[in-house]
């Protein structure tokens, strides 16, 4: 058997690995599950990422095995004896520079979507504890804290985001959001989640011993369950 195709399927097998072990992480899952359209917009950034590094790391891979095997020592050859080759230094550092900027395009365009606040329907205040988070509804006179967020499914929601403390982080994968808390600064997110449900996220900046119990909730409802909820809230239940 040619010892080319005897490594194929172990390269492949390892590959997948690979993925599926990335896929199956909390790093990797909201890649299947986005809810948002940042979310939406980041994983197919991610993927565009992916597609140049998996074509270069195909690549490189290939000629290596390529000169591995068809290169390697055999008795009675005597080897090549020479280094630095300038044009082909050049060449394999343009081109993944030029890759670089292919792929800033879309990054730029990805951060410009993240950062530019559309006209919200919800205004919200997250503010960062050691070790909780506090929530504020200013347009409805609701606050409260260490309970699950509250919004309403299909609504863009504009977040100030702040900490009282210690550096924070608002962090929640499937909407694509992981924005630092800050302590005298307010930073701005949004998002628009298109499906109900419950959202699992954490606190991402070490902020001390509990900052591993620092989880967060969203709960998404419908509007109308929106409304009962914060007219129930106003009331202080
Ligand atoms: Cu708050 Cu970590």
């Amino acid at each position: 058997m040619n010892p080319r195709c005897r490594w194929t399927p172990l390269l492949l097998f390892g590959l997948g690995l690979v993925a599926a072990a990335f896929l199956a992480s909390p790093a990797g899952a909201w890649l299947l599950h986005p809810v948002t359209p940042v979310a939406r917009d980041v994983r197919a950034l991610f993927y565009k990422a992916v597609a140049i590094t998996a074509f270069f790391f195909i690549l490189a891979e290939g000629i290596l095995l390529v000169a591995v095997l068809r290169f390697r020592a055999r008795p009675g050859v005597p080897p090549a004896k020479w280094h630095e080759n300038v044009r082909l230094e050049l060449v394999w550092t343009a081109i993944p520079a030029l890759a670089m900027v292919i792929l800033s395009g879309p990054a730029f365009t990805t951060e410009k979507y993240m950062e530019t606040i559309p006209k919200s329907d919800v205004q919200i205040e997250v503010v960062g504890h050691q070790w909780f988070w506090e929530y504020r509804y200013p347009q409805y006179g609701v606050i409260f804290a260490n309970e699950p967020l509250v919004i309403p499914v299909g609504k863009t929601v504009a977040a100030n985001v702040t900490s009282i403390d210690v550096v924070h982080s608002w962090f929640v994968p499937d909407f694509g959001i992981k924005m630092d808390a800050n302590p005298g600064r307010i930073n701005h997110v949004w998002f628009n989640v298109e499906r109900t449900g419950t959202y699992q996220g954490q606190c991402a900046e070490l902020c001390g011993v509990l900052h591993a119990q620092m989880f967060i909730t969203v709960n998404v409802v419908t509007p109308e369950e929106f409304d009962r909820w914060i007219e129930q809230k106003k009331k202080g239940v």
